[in-house]
């Protein structure tokens, strides 16, 4: 975990000198985010709520420059997505370092590079901000899938993304690319690739729904919503995106853990999952869970804890199983009396909607 959450910081530092390829308007400034410091543990206990003066939202707004969303979301973002360099990663296995990288653009090119699996199905993992292919973090995805040796694996990566409302203002412009990309990668397929699981976490979660409802030929009988990135998407201050729906594919299915800091206050339905209750602070973070003056080996530890938890899912089938309940609080007091469960990374997942609740130990 530590090794996660460190990278997360180090790809921060990294990216602050890759912006070359974008164009940006010249009038709108984007200070860096955080990333060094002491490790302060006085704000490890922050209160969430709707108020802008309330700490959680200051450190968001000072972490990611929520400056004023109004102006953020409407200047230059359909002209810096129609350029956007998006490069998508197969890795075919059997280790991590067996993969082909095609732009976008070129998408259909892995059709023809000797390596398509066309017996298997295929998922495609949109990761959160500050990630990239061969992050520790990513790579924790690309290994549960390679074990799991069932199903081709993709990786969306944005290099050039820069600041992260910067990217959210771009996003639903660059899902028009996506989708259109998508469609054109199933119809080269003369009908082979006809699914896949889309699988995202935080605002890849976000980016992946706003493909997903946009696609006309490839269908996606199941998106895996990895506690959906609340910052600009919620109801709260500096709203600018509404963010993923429960129609935005066949089956959502939200796995939540980080309600209202990092992760989406909202239950997005149809099926929600909330593990360990949903909130912060998940077992194994037990302090600094996000800093604001930077204690780089914690960084959002309860909202990672989601994309580690379904890599532990497709690891090892069959070990979440999450029980329908109709709140928390009946979970904890036992009332809960559901016998409906489901496997989290089911494709049946949604047959009966509701919140699910299951809890892990540090994983
Ligand atoms: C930024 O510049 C563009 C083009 O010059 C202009 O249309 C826009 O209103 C400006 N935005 C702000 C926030 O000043
Ligand atoms: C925060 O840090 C102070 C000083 O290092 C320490 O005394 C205190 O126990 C810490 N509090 C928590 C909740 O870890
Ligand atoms: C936040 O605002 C919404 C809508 O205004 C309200 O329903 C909700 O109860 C508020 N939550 C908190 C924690 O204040
Ligand atoms: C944000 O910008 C909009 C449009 O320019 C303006 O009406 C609003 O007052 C601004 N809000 C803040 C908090 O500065
Ligand atoms: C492949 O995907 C199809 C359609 O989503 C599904 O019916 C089938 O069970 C999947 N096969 C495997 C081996 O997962
Ligand atoms: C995974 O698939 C490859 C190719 O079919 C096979 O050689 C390998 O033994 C499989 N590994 C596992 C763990 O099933
Ligand atoms: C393609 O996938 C199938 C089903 O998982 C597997 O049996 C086969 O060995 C794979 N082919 C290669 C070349 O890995
Ligand atoms: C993992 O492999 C099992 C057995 O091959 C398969 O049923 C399951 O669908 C796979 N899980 C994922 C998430 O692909
Ligand atoms: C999760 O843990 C709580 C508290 O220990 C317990 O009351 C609850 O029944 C558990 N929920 C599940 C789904 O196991």
């Amino acid at each position: 975990m530590t090794s996660v959450c460190s990278l997360l910081l180090i790809v921060t530092l990294a990216s602050q000198c890759a912006f070359a390829q974008l164009t940006e308007p010249t009038n709108i400034t984007w200070p860096s985010v955080t990333s060094s410091g002491t490790c302060d543990n006085s704000t490890d206990d922050l209160i969430t709520s709707n108020s802008s003066s309330d700490p959680f939202s200051t450190i968001l707004q000072n972490t990611f420059n929520f400056v004023n969303s109004t102006i953020i979301c409407k200047t230059g973002c359909e002209e810096a997505a129609k350029i956007a360099l998006i490069e998508i990663y197969y890795f075919y296995g059997p280790t991590e370092t067996d993969y082909e990288v095609v732009n976008l653009n070129n998408f259909r090119a892995l059709l023809t590079g000797g390596h398509w699996n066309f017996s298997r199905n295929t998922t495609c993992f949109f990761p959160g901000y500050l990630n990239d292919a061969k992050t520790d973090y990513t790579l924790t995805v690309v290994n549960a899938y390679l074990s799991n040796n069932s199903t081709n694996l993709l990786v969306v990566v944005w290099p050039n993304r820069q600041e992260y409302s910067w990217m959210v203002c771009q996003m639903p412009y660059l899902a028009q690319r996506l989708a259109k990309a998508f469609d054109d990668f199933s119809t080269a397929s003369s009908g082979k690739v006809t699914t896949m699981v889309f699988v995202g976490h935080s605002v890849g979660a976000h980016l992946c729904a706003y493909t997903a409802r946009l696609l006309v030929v490839l269908r996606i009988p199941l998106l895996a919503a990895l506690d959906p990135a609340n910052p600009l998407f919620s109801p709260y201050p500096w709203r600018c995106q509404e963010g993923i729906g429960a129609s935005d594919a066949e089956c959502v299915v939200t796995l939540h853990t980080d309600i209202g800091r990092l992760g989406t206050p909202i239950a997005i339905g149809p099926v929600d999952c909330y593990a360990n209750g949903g909130t912060y602070r998940q077992p194994g973070c037990t302090e600094y869970d996000m800093n604001p003056t930077g204690c780089a080996d914690k960084f959002a530890c309860s909202h990672t804890k989601a994309l580690l938890i379904w890599c532990y899912a497709v690891r090892y089938p069959g070990s979440i199983i999450a029980r329908r309940c109709s709140s928390y609080s009946a979970d904890r007091s036992g009332m809960c009396d559901s016998s409906e469960t489901i496997d989290i990374t089911s494709l049946n997942s949604c047959r009966i909607p509701g919140p699910y609740y299951f809890n892990t130990t540090n994983i």
